[in-house]
Formats: structure tokens, sequence, C-alpha cells
């Protein structure tokens, strides 16, 4: 089991983290708490079809050949994406993150886990070199936070680093959505000025938007510029009957349905663009040149 010691989150959190985020991540790492239930921790022993992180991996087990690829992960946060890779096979892990924590997190989950095929380092994606290219490349809910000019170098350095005939995996939150999916929850928070946006959220109780969220058609216009060709749309689903039923049969709500209903009705206008009113951009890309 993960146990990242209690002095060391205490270092950490005492130069860069607020009590909040403290306790949020003591409970993603209580082995206690995780027991018996699902979350995004438990991603390879419990995956949830409907966490950002079970739809990329239920994509990749599916589609994509690991064994033996080269993989570099961007922003790697908890570690958790490191031990998917691992379990699916990778070969050599490549992977960064600008903060201390992350990257302590990481390290203590490999030796846990006893993974030794990764290299994890502490730095910005935006400034490290590197002198190899990749098979796969996955950044997940990392664009966002890189602050608004630097976006589009962001996804443009992932594509570079991607080899001929690579893969990248991107999922950043959806400027496109009317709903702030990833701060407030709020309809439209994220298309207003930000002090607007924050003072509509403390009214009603909600996270203020805080990060930089971009539209789909931004998105996939700077992956198409840098020689992406975007295999997939749809919340990483392959066609419009899987998609419903991952929303109506595995995800099962009333909101759930009505949405199915709207992106299906929508479907033929948008061309299978669904990306565009989802709330999450989920975007495989094949490195075509
Ligand atoms: C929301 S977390 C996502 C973590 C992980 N990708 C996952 O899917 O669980 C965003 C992560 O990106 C990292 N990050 C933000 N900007 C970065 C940058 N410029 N270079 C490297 N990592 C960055 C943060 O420190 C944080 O760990």
């Amino acid at each position: 089991m993960l146990q990242i010691p209690n002095e060391e989150i205490n270092r950490l959190a005492n130069a860069n983290y607020s009590n909040d985020f403290i306790d949020m991540l003591r409970k993603w790492y209580d082995p206690e708490i995780h027991k018996n239930r699902d979350t995004n921790r438990l991603i390879i022993e419990n995956i949830r079809p409907d966490n950002v992180h079970g739809v990329m991996y239920n994509y990749i087990m599916k589609h994509i050949n690991v064994e033996g690829r080269s993989v570099l992960e961007v922003g790697c946060g908890s570690g958790q994406n490191v031990e998917a890779w691992h379990r699916a096979g990778a070969g050599k892990i490549t992977t960064l993150d600008i903060d201390e924590f992350p990257v302590v997190l990481t390290k203590q989950r490999c030796v846990d886990l006893g993974i030794d095929n990764v290299d994890v380092m502490q730095s910005d994606f935006l400034e490290q070199e590197f002198d190899e290219k990749f098979d796969i490349i996955n950044c997940v809910q990392v664009i966002e936070h890189v602050g608004r000019e630097n976006q589009v170098p962001a996804l443009a350095k992932l594509m570079s680093l991607a080899k001929k005939g690579g893969i990248v995996f991107i999922q950043l939150p959806n400027k496109s959505c009317i709903i702030d999916a990833h701060d407030s929850g709020l309809p439209f928070a994220h298309w207003l000025p930000r002090r607007i946006g924050v003072s509509y959220a403390k009214l009603f109780g909600r996270t203020p938007p805080m990060w930089d969220p971009m539209p789909y058609g931004k998105v996939r216009k700077v992956l198409e510029a840098n020689g992406g060709e975007i295999l997939n749309n749809i919340d990483l689903c392959s066609s419009l009957g899987e998609f419903i039923d991952y929303r109506v049969n595995k995800r099962r709500s009333l909101k759930n349905i009505i949405f199915a209903g709207i992106v299906t009705c929508l479907y033929p206008v948008l061309r299978g663009n669904t990306n565009a009113i989802l709330p999450n951009i989920n975007v495989i890309v094949r490195k075509l040149i």
C-alpha cells in the first residue's frame, strides 16, 4: 500500500500547500478510506469508466498496444497514470511535474509498487528539453494549468515530442461546454470575466473558476497545425452507439440520459465533433509527420 510519510507531507505542506489540499491528498492516499471504494486512486484495481482517468485507461486498453513502447507522462500528479502505463506493459516511462509534491508522490508510488522503469523529473514541461521522442505521450488535465499564454506552445510541444506515427492523449476542460466543469460546475461561469465569474460562483457556494479552459476548436486547430490527426472525439468512445451505451447504461442518471439525447441530436450537425459540447475535451491524436 502506498504510504507517504507524515513528515514528508507536512514538510511539503508547510512549503507549498493549503491545509485543504493536504487533507484532500491524505484522503486520496489513505488506504483505509480507499479499501472499498471506487476512486481515481484505484484506477487500475477498480476503474470507474466515468472518471477522467478511467475513461482514458479504458480507451488505451482497448485500442493501443503499449507493450514495450516509450511513454512520456506530462504533469504526473499523484503518479496514477504512471502506474497505469507500467501495468499496461510500457517500456521506458518518463514523467515530470513542475511541483515537488507530485514528484515525491510518484517516486514513492514507484518504490512501493516495485516499478523500476520510470524516470521521474521535477521540471517545467515548457522549459524541459528532451533528447528523444516518444511512442506515446499522455497529458491529462494539465494544459489548463500552464497559463493562458503558454497553452498553445504546450500543445505544440506535446506534438513535437511524439515520434512519427506516435499517439498523444490529451484531456483538458472544455471552454466550449456551457458548464464550467473544472471549477464551479455552474453554467457560463468560465465565460464571464474572471471577477464576475468568481462572485457568481461564491453566490452559489461553489469553487470559483480559477484555471483557463481552452475551446475545442482552438485545441483542434493547434494539434492539426502541428502534424496531428485527431482519431477520436467522443468521450474516448469510438462511436455514437458506444457513447450512448456509456452514458445511458453504464452511467445512468437523468442528466446523462438528457445529455446523450442532446449529443445524438447534434451529432450530424457537429459531424461527429461532439468534443465541442462535452465538459472535457478528450483527444487521441496521431502524429502524421
Ligand atoms: C490536475 S493535476 C493532473 C495530474 C495528472 N496528470 C493526473 O491525470 O492525475 C495537474 C498537474 O500538472 C502539473 N503541472 C502544471 N503545470 C505544469 C508544467 N508547466 N510542467 C509540468 N507539470 C505541470 C501540476 O503540478 C499538477 O500535478
